[in-house]
């Protein structure tokens, strides 16, 4: 199984593709948005400080980011992996090369490609569970059975602080200032695949995550 490290907008659908791959493959999930909103959970002036920059759309800085990925690669131990959201911008993707580099570790990068009101529709519909499995209001099969409570482990729903129209604007506009190097990073290393992450009436989410695993079975 090739790591994986997925780009793509906000809502584009790292999170749930990821979540189905684990599900499928037993990856373990490196998720910076997860692992900020961990800390922002806790009440501390660091927290609160990342709090804030979460829900303006902007990204934390690089040397916190980096400490961080790099404690989770460390504790990782060598299993397979799925990084979702990060790198953001060049210098993270320069930086996470030489992490990798250094333990020898290869990776397939995968860009989830899916048009601006699409994603926008779909992270003000989205709901999030602590577990990890994505649910949408305005999508009939992402619905919780119940009402704000999660199918799989009976936990209350909650909606993300940076899920509404004002954030995904900010949101969309640092994500393409900055992942145009990073596409063009990847392709001159020969490690990208663009993946048209857009559902329709006849391309499933599981024909998308079906061409996903033709990319790592590659
Ligand atoms: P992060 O949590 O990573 O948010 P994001 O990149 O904005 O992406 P999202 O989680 O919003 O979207 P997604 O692609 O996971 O979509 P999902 O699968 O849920 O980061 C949040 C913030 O943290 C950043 O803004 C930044 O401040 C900070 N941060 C994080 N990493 C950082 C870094 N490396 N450096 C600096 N700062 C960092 O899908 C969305 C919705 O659509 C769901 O409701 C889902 O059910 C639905 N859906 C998914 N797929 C489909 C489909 N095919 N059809 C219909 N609906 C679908
Ligand atoms: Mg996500």
């Amino acid at each position: 199984m090739k790591n994986i490290i997925f780009l793509g907008a906000p809502g584009s659908g790292k999170g749930t593709h990821t979540n189905m791959l684990v599900n499928q493959f037993g990856y373990i999930t490196i998720s910076t948005g997860d692992l900020l909103r961990n800390i922002t959970a806790g009440n501390t002036e660091l927290g609160q400080k990342i709090k804030n920059i979460m829900v303006s759309g902007e990204l934390v800085s690089d040397e916190i980011m980096l400490e961080l990925i790099e404690k989770e690669l460390e504790s990782i131990e060598g299993k397979p992996f799925i990084l979702d959201g990060f790198p953001r911008n060049l210098a993270q993707a320069e930086a996470l090369s030489t992490l990798l580099g250094k333990k020898n570790i290869d990776y397939q990068a995968i860009y989830l490609d899916v048009l601006e009101n699409t994603c926008k529709e779909r992270i003000v519909g989205r709901l999030v569970c602590k577990c990890g499995k994505p649910y949408n209001l305005f999508t009939p099969d992402l619905r919780p059975k119940k009402d704000g409570i999660c199918d799989v482990c009976g936990s209350a729903l909650i909606k993300r602080d940076d899920d509404n129209e004002e954030s995904f604007k900010k949101r969309y506009e640092v994500f393409i200032k900055n992942t145009e190097p990073i596409k063009v990073y990847y392709e001159e290393l020969g490690k990208l695949k663009i993946i048209d992450a857009n559902q329709t009436e006849t391309r499933t989410r599981n024909d998308i995550h079906e061409e996903i695993i033709g990319v790592i079975n590659d």
